[in-house]
């Protein structure tokens, strides 16, 4: 009895609450979100996947390229995404919310004093 309760909880949840699968393309892994939650907080229960930040848009770990979905998002601050960035789906996922499935990738913050294959050094 209590499995079939807890079948019926999982999937009403889902459908109702968690109803957009967001695909993390680094992790390969989708999980499902809601709308009322911003990404950062929904892939949260997810940590092994997502990086560890601030969740209020300060420290830019969460920037994300968004390859497909809608979404609407608050301001973002610009200390981390240019104009340019914004308008071409790079983000803040802490300062988004999903409107439909998803896919998204965590862009990796350069450290400073480290060079990358590609990089000039001046
Ligand atoms: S988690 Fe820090 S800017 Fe998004």
């Amino acid at each position: 009895m209590f499995k079939g309760l807890f079948s019926f909880t999982n999937t009403f949840t889902k459908r109702y609450f968690l109803k957009y699968s967001i695909l993390i393309k680094n992790a390969d892994k989708a999980i499902f979100c809601g709308e009322d939650k911003d990404l950062m907080t929904s892939l949260k229960s997810q940590s092994s996947l997502i990086p560890k930040g601030c969740h209020n848009g300060a420290c830019g770990v969460c920037k994300i390229q968004v390859h497909s979905g809608k979404y609407v998002k608050s301001q973002m601050n610009r200390k981390h995404i240019s104009t340019d960035e914004e308008s071409n789906d790079v983000v803040l996922a802490c300062k988004v919310f999903p409107k439909s499935d998803m896919e998204i990738e965590f862009i990796q913050k350069k450290k400073k004093n480290k060079y990358y294959l590609g990089d000039k050094i001046n």
